[in-house]
C-alpha cells in the first residue's frame, strides 16, 4: 500500500479517537490527535494566566511552547518540553479554553505550521477539526464523522468518571457550547471538505465506523 495521510475530523464526542486510534492500529500508522495540541496551548495559557483573547499574550506563549508526541507503553503521551501534560489537559475547564483558544488565528498560524512538520512523514491518521479542510487539503483519505449531540452527549456520560459530578444534560449543553464555538468561528470552522467521507456514528458502533473506513480506504488505494 502506498503511503496515506488519513484525515478524520468532527465534532466533539463523535467517537474520532476512538476509531482513529483503531483505524492507526490497523494500518500500523501513527495517530496524531491535534485537539491535544489546542488544549496544550490552552494549559499553558491558563498556567501563565494569559487570556484567550489577548493575541500577543498567546503568540509570546507558543513560541515558549515545545510541543511534541512522545509513543511510549502508555500509548502517544504529549510533552511540553519534558514535562508529560498528558493527564493536565483532560479536564472540563481546558476542553473550553481549548475551544477559545482554538478561534485565535496567532494559535491556528502555530499549530498549522507544527502540524505540517507533523505530517511530512505520511503514514498517519491525522484527527482534528480542520485537517482535511485546511491543514492537509492534499491528504489522500478524508473523513467526516458525526453523532447526535444526545449520543454524543450519552457516550461521555457512560464513560464519565468517578469524580464526575456534571448530569446527562450539563454535558449535552457543554457539548452544543463546544460545537457552536467550533463551527461558527471565523478561521478553519468545523466543517466537511467536499472530498471528505461522511460517517454518523449515531446508530451505528465504533467497530462498525472503522471496518467501513478501511473498506473505503481499500478503494482509494490505487
Ligand atoms: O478534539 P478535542 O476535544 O481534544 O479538541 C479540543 C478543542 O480544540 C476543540 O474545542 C476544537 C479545537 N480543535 C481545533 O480547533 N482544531 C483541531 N484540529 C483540533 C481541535
Amino acid at each position: 500500500m502506498k503511503p496515506l495521510l488519513i484525515t478524520i475530523d468532527g465534532p466533539a464526542g463523535a467517537g474520532k479517537t476512538t476509531v482513529s486510534k483503531a483505524l492507526a492500529r490497523c494500518l500500523g500508522y501513527r495517530y496524531v490527535d491535534t485537539g491535544a495540541l489546542y488544549r496544550g496551548v490552552a494549559l499553558a495559557a491558563k498556567e501563565k494566566g494569559v487570556a484567550p483573547e489577548d493575541d500577543d499574550g498567546l503568540e509570546r506563549l507558543c513560541t515558549g511552547l515545545r510541543l511534541r508526541f512522545v509513543v511510549n507503553e502508555d500509548g502517544s503521551r504529549l510533552f511540553d518540553g519534558d514535562r508529560d501534560i498528558s493527564g493536565l489537559i483532560r479536564t472540563s475547564e481546558i476542553s473550553m479554553l481549548a475551544s477559545a483558544v482554538s478561534a485565535r488565528p496567532v494559535v491556528r498560524k502555530f499549530l498549522f505550521d507544527l502540524q505540517r512538520r507533523l505530517g511530512e512523514e505520511k503514514n498517519a491518521v491525522f484527527e482534528g477539526r480542520d485537517m482535511g479542510t485546511v491543514v492537509f487539503p492534499e491528504a489522500e483519505v478524508k473523513f467526516f464523522l458525526d453523532a447526535s449531540v444526545e449520543e454524543r452527549a450519552r457516550r461521555r456520560y457512560d464513560e464519565r468518571s468517578a469524580d464526575e459530578t456534571r448530569t446527562l444534560e450539563q454535558i449535552a449543553e457543554e457539548i452544543r457550547t463546544r460545537d457552536h464555538n467550533d463551527r461558527t468561528r471565523s478561521h478553519a470552522p468545523l466543517k466537511p471538505a467536499n472530498d471528505a467521507i461522511l460517517l454518523d456514528s449515531t446508530a451505528i458502533s465504533i467497530d462498525q465506523v472503522v471496518q467501513s473506513m478501511l473498506s473505503r480506504i481499500k478503494q482509494v488505494d490505487f
